[in-house]
């Protein structure tokens, strides 16, 4: 069976690397790789981390670019690729532009699609935008859809694609866990990665703990943005507070970041950095402050309280768990939040329990069981986790 895996940005690759990985070791199947390159160094990043090759690379991106330029880009070149390659099935994850176009171009060549990370629902199309659309048109086109937990699952009953969901877990899950097995096995490795961060030996000696943070969202461009960077500048005056943010390398976000928040002493604006770092980085958190999907799954799962910079999330599961709260943009409530979390001991250590709601790490592996029909247990998942969660519920 020849399985065509076709990703593009950065979050994509991190949570295909364990499923492109059990492919190749999969001996019924060919296991053919295509990046779209919608990503470009950030996507390279984690190629290189994780070791994959990838047989085609569409070299798609293009500074500032647009949902339509870079769609109808990839609309032109992967119709080739599956001309070329004729495989027996597409796999696509989550909810990029990459995974909703692909998805489409391999169901007008007839090809299978299996979608990773199905059944993902805010049930607001324009929170998260465009992903909402995206997750959505690609679960209708499947026909294999592996949701990462149980409430992911009921989402897809609901809109009736009952026949065609298994519960895998979260792949990222898996990703984490190498990783985390990767630097807790080597010493030597944990501190060449801690001397790359020179800002964590001046916040100890200073008596300062981590605030990291990441954003990148489109619906928070502008208003959003203003309104993080406000809350992060009121934050930094505080003298127990050293920031670290890896800004993407989106203008859209770089710009405003940059322009609010350089020139502070305790706020370090860095270049976005590959896995094993900023897993590291997870590691040394006292608070994550984050708009991101992958972040918002894993930062619970190595016991890190998560903030989440959005009024909806389509992962209620860490929110029912007690380990993520939204918190929406306004620089208020975000500032109050993070001082709440840095003040009070019993507040944080109420955050700070491990929760694994989205995978036990064997995602990978389910799904190539399911793929090449070998049995297995599907992931099981706290019950009555479906319900969306909402920033002012
Ligand atoms: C994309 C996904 C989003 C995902 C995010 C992960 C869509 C619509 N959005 O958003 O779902 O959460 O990736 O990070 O698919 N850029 C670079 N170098 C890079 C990467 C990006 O310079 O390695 C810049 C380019 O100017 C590019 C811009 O960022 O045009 C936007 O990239 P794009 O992939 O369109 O959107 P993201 O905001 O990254
Ligand atoms: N991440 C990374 N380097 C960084 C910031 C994030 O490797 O500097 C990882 C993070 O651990 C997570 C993924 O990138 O696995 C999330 O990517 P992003 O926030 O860009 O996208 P989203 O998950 O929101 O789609």
């Amino acid at each position: 069976m020849k399985i065509l895996s076709i990703f593009g940005t950065r979050p994509e690759a991190i949570k295909m690397a364990p499923v492109v990985r059990a492919l190749a070791s999969a001996d019924d199947i060919e296991s053919v790789v295509c990046v779209t390159g919608q990503h470009k160094s950030m996507l390279d990043q984690v190629m290189h981390l994780f070791d994959i090759t990838a047989q085609h690379n569409l070299e798609v991106m293009q500074p500032e670019q647009t949902l339509n330029s870079l769609s109808a880009r990839l609309f032109e070149k992967l119709g080739p690729v599956l001309e070329a390659e004729r495989p027996d099935r597409v796999l696509v994850h989550g909810d990029t532009t990459t995974a909703a176009i692909a998805a489409m171009a391999a169901f007008h060549q007839r090809i299978p699609v299996a979608h990773i990370e199905a059944g993902l629902r805010t049930g607001n199309m324009q929170q998260p935008w465009p992903e909402e659309m995206n997750r959505r048109n690609i679960d209708v086109m499947g026909d294999y859809l592996f949701a990462p937990t149980a409430g992911a699952a009921e989402n897809l009953r609901n809109e009736n694609l009952a026949g065609r969901i298994i519960v895998t877990g979260n792949t990222v899950i898996d990703a984490l866990q190498l990783t985390v097995q990767r630097i807790r096995s080597d010493v030597a490795l944990q501190q060449l990665l801690d001397a790359e961060f020179p800002f964590l030996a001046d916040a100890r000696r200073a008596g300062r703990k981590l605030l990291l943070v990441t954003g990148h969202r489109r619906e928070n461009f502008g208003a959003g943005f203003a309104g993080i960077c406000q809350a992060l500048a009121q934050l930094s005056e505080r003298d127990d507070i050293e920031i670290v943010y890896p800004v993407h390398l989106n203008p859209q976000v770089l710009g405003p970041v940059k322009a609010m928040l350089s020139g502070r002493d305790n706020v370090h604006l860095i270049a976005p950095l590959d896995y094993l770092h900023f897993v590291r980085l997870m590691q040394h958190a006292h608070v994550v402050l984050t708009d991101s999907g992958g972040v918002q799954e894993e930062a619970p799962a190595l016991g890190k309280p998560v903030l989440v910079m959005r009024d909806v999330t389509e992962r209620p599961e860490a929110v029912a768990s007690g380990t993520v709260r939204l918190v929406g943009t306004v620089p208020a409530r975000i500032v109050a939040n993070v001082a709440e979390l840095f003040d009070n001991a019993a507040v944080h250590a109420g955050f700070a329990r491990k929760a694994n709601p989205y995978g036990d790490g064997r995602s990978a592996q389910r799904i190539v069981a399911a793929l090449t029909g070998v049995p297995f247990t599907e992931f099981s998942s706290p019950a009555g986790a479906s319900v969306v969660g909402h920033a002012r519920a």
